[in-house]
């Protein structure tokens, strides 16, 4: 029985290895046509994806941390620096009382570039709108 399970996962990997293989392959013909990722776009990816923030963020609705459009509320309120918060340079002035939840993602955030971060920047005005 374990074995068996041994197998399809084998099988399984060979498979989603060689179909990634032949993505890449298709990504570099197409290349040259291939419009160029926006700011947005690469925020937005970031934001769902890599930086984990949606799992705490949605956007219009609070979940475990507040939704984009009232962060973003308040940044513009209180004239907020986003990018120096996500630096760790500046305090939070969203929900100071929740910050210890935040806090456990900077470790993710530090290894972002200053573009990453004003992508992150950019998609969180935008969408937000
Ligand atoms: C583990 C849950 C969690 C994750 C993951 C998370 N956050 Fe947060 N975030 C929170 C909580 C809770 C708050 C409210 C506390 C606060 O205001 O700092 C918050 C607040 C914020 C604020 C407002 C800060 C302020 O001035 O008060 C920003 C901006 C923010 N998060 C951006 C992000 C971004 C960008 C990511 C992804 C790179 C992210 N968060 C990932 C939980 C999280």
């Amino acid at each position: 029985m374990q074995k068996t399970g041994l197998l399809i996962l084998s099988m399984t990997l060979l498979l989603v290895s060689c179909q990634s293989e032949k993505k890449e392959k298709e990504d570099i013909k197409i290349g040259t046509k291939k419009k160029e990722i926006s700011v947005f776009e690469t925020g937005k990816n970031i934001f769902n994806g890599k930086g984990k923030c949606y799992t705490c963020h949605k956007i219009d609705k609070k979940s475990i941390g507040p939704g984009v459009v009232e962060i973003m509320k308040i940044y513009k309120e209180k004239n907020g620096d986003l990018i120096a918060f996500l630096k760790q340079e500046a305090d939070p002035i969203v929900d100071p009382e929740t910050y210890a939840v935040m806090k456990t993602n900077f470790a993710i955030i530090k290894t972002f570039s200053e573009d990453e971060l004003k992508a992150l920047q950019e998609y969180m005005i935008k969408v937000s709108k």
